[in-house]
């Protein structure tokens, strides 16, 4: 086994999320400009692909330098042994970007990254014709940041929000790794019954059921890494199989995902069949207005509607007073409401006992978390 630097990517906002979640796993993070770097083997690269539920991706670090001219990109690059992960036949698109340094061009940057590669992995496989690229998938991207170059390889493939479970959508779903990190923040423990309200196709109350049965997110999905010769299908099998005992299908969920719209309901339990929980959590068609419960310390995590378009704003506005009203009379769950509404805690009729900024794609949102007081009997 070798150990590599490995990076988990996070969306803004979900740095400290993801580095929780890679502390959880058993490693030591250092967390740099957004970045969660870990230290791990074949085994961890399969092990953090499979169970992150919220970071993007998970990247080996194959080389860091300072670049300020094209010669020295190219030559620092030429320098790394890329034949120690690069099968002959790999295929390796490269993708780039730049960062307030000299050089800015991204194209540029490509391309002589490539022909470094290429060059490199020619004279280490003595082959003086070209490299036909037929063979595994190998995505490499040079970041550049104030003149310090990064050379990563993609070992997740898709994005590890790509659970293999969405079979369709609404108008505004949320990403799944966002949905699994609000879950993580809202501290809710399977004991506790979990609603969210506006649940559209699901999928928060997925991933809280996902949380609540301790399910590998990655299991039912592909990773690029998986057919990295030097990785080899019995690691995955292996960390696959532990996935398989530490899943916990005896945890009994009380999940409730409801919403105004019944099209929603038809794709959230979809997705829901999908992801293997029919019959574990229950939809309902209902409006936020009409929430009620005889149960205590629950938790409810919901992505309301932001009313971008005219009109639809005051529908909402009232709709957040009316949730305010209703959640008040159930003193002992907790809220946890993504918007990206100013007014929100005026709308709601209280101030919220903690923000937390987030982002939902590239909209600016707070999670106002209303904490609810324990009943006695807890
Ligand atoms: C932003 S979407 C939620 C998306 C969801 N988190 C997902 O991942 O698919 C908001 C949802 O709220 C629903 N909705 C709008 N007004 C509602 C109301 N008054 N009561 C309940 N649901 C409502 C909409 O039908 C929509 O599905």
């Amino acid at each position: 086994m070798t150990t590599f630097k490995l990076l988990a990517t996070a969306a803004m906002g979900l740095e400290s999320i993801v580095a929780n979640e890679v502390k959880e796993l058993g490693y030591e993070t250092q967390t740099e400009n957004g970045k969660v770097f870990f230290e791990g083997n074949e085994r961890d690269i399969a092990k953090t692909n499979l169970w992150l539920r919220t970071a993007d991706r998970v990247k080996i670090i194959a080389g860091e330098f300072n670049a300020y001219t094209f010669d020295e990109l190219f030559e620092r690059t030429k320098e790394i042994e890329w034949e120690k992960f690069l099968p002959v036949d790999a295929e390796f698109p490269v993708q780039g970007k730049s960062v307030k340094s000299t050089l800015h061009s991204v194209p540029n940057c490509q391309s002589i990254v490539k022909k470094a590669i290429v060059e490199r992995l020619k004279k280490a496989y003595h082959r003086n014709s070209f490299l036909d690229e037929t063979g595994p998938r190998f995505k490499i991207e040079v970041s550049i940041l104030k003149d310090k170059v990064q050379l990563s390889i993609d070992t997740s493939g898709a994005g590890l929000h790509k659970r293999g479970y969405r079979l369709d959508q609404g108008e505004a779903p949320l990403k799944e790794t966002l949905a699994a990190a609000l879950v993580k923040l809202s501290r809710w423990t399977p004991d506790r019954p979990f609603v969210d309200p506006f649940c559209g196709s699901g999928t928060i109350a997925i991933e809280a059921a996902m949380i609540g049965q301790n399910l590998a997110p990655g299991y039912n999905r592909d990773f690029d890494s998986e057919e990295w010769p030097w990785i080899g299908q019995k690691i995955w099998d292996e960390v696959r199989e532990e996935a398989e005992e530490l899943a916990n299908y005896d945890q009994p969920l009380n999940i409730l995902g409801t919403d105004i719209d019944h099209r929603m309901l038809t794709i959230a339990e979809e997705n829901a069949r999908e992801a293997g929980f029919a019959d574990l959590i229950q939809f309902e068609q209902r409006q936020v207005k009409d929430f009620t419960t005889t149960e205590e310390n629950g938790v409810v995590v919901g992505n309301p509607p932001y009313g971008e378009r005219l009109g639809e704003i005051e529908i909402i506005e009232e709709m957040i007073a009316d949730m305010g009203r209703v959640f008040a009379k159930h003193p002992t769950w907790s809220i946890y409401m993504l918007s990206s509404m100013g007014r929100f805690e005026t709308l709601y009729g209280q101030p919220a006992t903690k923000k937390r900024k987030l982002f939902n794609g590239f909209i600016r949102t707070d999670l106002f978390q209303f904490w609810g007081e324990r009943s006695k009997n807890k």
